[in-house]
C-alpha cells in the first residue's frame, strides 16, 4: 500500500511549485496534498507520522524561495472551502487557515472593524500571517489575534491564546503546527475612516517598495534597531545582479527576479549582500524568508 491511497483523489503527484509562490521559482513537490477539511488533515497528519512522511504547509508562497531541486515530500495546501471561511462574531472574526490575508482586509475595512487596515498590501494566508507575525510599521497581525486553533503533529487540534502564540518580529511560537482558523478581535469604527487608512497604508507601500514584480518582499529582517533595506541601500549594492535576480533599486531589501531566473540566482545575491553588509557595517543579516 503507498500512503496517498486513501486520499488519492485529493493528491496531486510531481507538482512545480514556482507558480505558486510570489517568487515564481524554484523545482516541484513530489505531492501536493488538499484536505478537504481539519479532520481530513489530522488523518493525514497521523498517516504522516507513521510512515515519517515529510510535509509542510503552502501558503500564499509569498515569502518562500523553493530550491532549484524542488522539496521533498508532501506539500500541504489549505484551499479547500473549509480551511477559507470568513465569519463575522461581533466585534470579531474567525478566519480559516486557508482564507487570504488581503481579502480579509478587505472586508474587515468593509465592515467597519478596524485594526487589519494596518497590513493593506501583504499577501500571506493567515496561517502564514500568524506564523510569521507578518507586518509592517503600520501594525502586525499578532496584535489582533485573540486565539489560533491548530492541529499538531500528532494530528490533535489545540488552542494558543494570543499569549502562548508568543508573537514577536516576524515571528511566533506556531511554527511547529498547522493553523486551523485565528479569531480577532477588532475595533467597530466608521468603515470611511477605516478605508481612508488602508488607503495611506496601501499607498505607502506602493510608493516604497516594487509589489509589481517578483519578489518575496524584504529578504532579510531589520537588524535590532536598524534598517536592513538602509544598510545594503547604503553599501551601493541597489542595482546589483546575480542571473536573472536583483537588488530592487527600489527598495533595497527587496530582491526581484525576471523569467528565467533560478533560485540558485537569488542564494547567490543573498550571500553577496550579507557579506558587503557585514564587510561594510559589521552586522550580520538573517534571512526573513522561508528557503525551502
Ligand atoms: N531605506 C533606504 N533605502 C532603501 C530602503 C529603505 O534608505 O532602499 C530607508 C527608508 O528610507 C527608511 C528606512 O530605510 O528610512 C526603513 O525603510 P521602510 O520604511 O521601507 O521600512 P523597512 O524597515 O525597510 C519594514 C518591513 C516591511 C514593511 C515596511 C513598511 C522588515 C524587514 N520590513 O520595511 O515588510 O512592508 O516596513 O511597513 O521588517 C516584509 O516583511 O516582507 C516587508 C516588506
Amino acid at each position: 500500500m503507498t500512503w496517498w491511497n486513501e486520499f488519492a483523489e485529493r493528491v496531486e503527484r510531481d507538482v512545480a511549485l514556482a507558480p505558486l509562490t510570489w517568487f515564481g521559482l524554484g523545482g516541484a513537490a513530489a505531492y501536493v496534498f488538499h484536505p478537504r477539511d481539519a479532520e481530513d488533515l489530522a488523518g493525514f497528519v497521523r498517516l504522516a507520522a507513521d510512515e515519517s512522511l515529510p510535509y509542510r504547509v503552502l501558503g500564499e508562497g509569498a515569502n518562500v524561495l523553493v530550491r532549484d531541486n524542488g522539496v521533498d515530500g508532501v506539500v500541504v495546501r489549505l484551499d479547500r472551502p473549509a480551511f477559507r471561511r470568513v465569519e463575522r462574531r461581533g466585534q470579531s472574526v474567525v478566519a480559516g487557515g486557508g482564507a487570504g490575508l488581503m481579502p480579509l482586509v478587505k472586508y474587515c475595512t468593509d465592515e467597519g472593524l478596524s485594526g487589519l487596515e494596518t497590513l493593506a498590501g501583504i499577501p500571506a494566508t493567515v496561517g502564514g500571517a500568524a506564523r510569521m507575525n507578518a507586518g509592517g510599521r503600520f501594525g502586525e497581525f499578532g496584535s489582533f489575534v485573540r486565539e489560533v486553533t491548530v492541529l499538531d503533529r500528532k494530528g490533535e487540534l489545540r488552542t494558543f491564546s494570543n499569549e502562548a502564540c508568543g508573537f514577536r518580529y516576524r515571528g511566533s511560537n506556531l511554527g511547529d503546527y498547522m493553523v486551523i482558523d485565528a479569531t480577532l478581535d477588532l475595533t467597530p469604527e466608521e468603515p470611511e475612516s477605516v478605508r481612508r487608512r488602508y488607503d495611506e497604508v496601501f499607498e505607502f507601500k506602493r510608493s516604497t517598495q516594487p509589489i509589481a514584480e517578483r519578489s518575496a518582499g524584504c529578504i532579510f529582517k531589520n537588524p535590532r534597531g536598524q534598517s536592513a533595506g538602509a544598510l545594503i541601500d547604503r553599501a551601493g549594492l541597489k542595482g546589483t545582479r546575480r542571473g536573472g535576480a536583483m537588488v530592487s533599486p527600489r527598495h533595497a531589501n527587496f530582491i526581484v527576479t525576471e523569467r528565467g531566473a533560478r533560485s540558485s540566482d537569488v542564494l547567490h545575491l543573498i550571500d553577496h549582500v550579507r557579506d558587503r553588509v557585514m564587510h561594510e557595517f559589521s552586522t550580520e543579516l538573517e534571512v526573513e524568508v522561508d528557503i525551502w
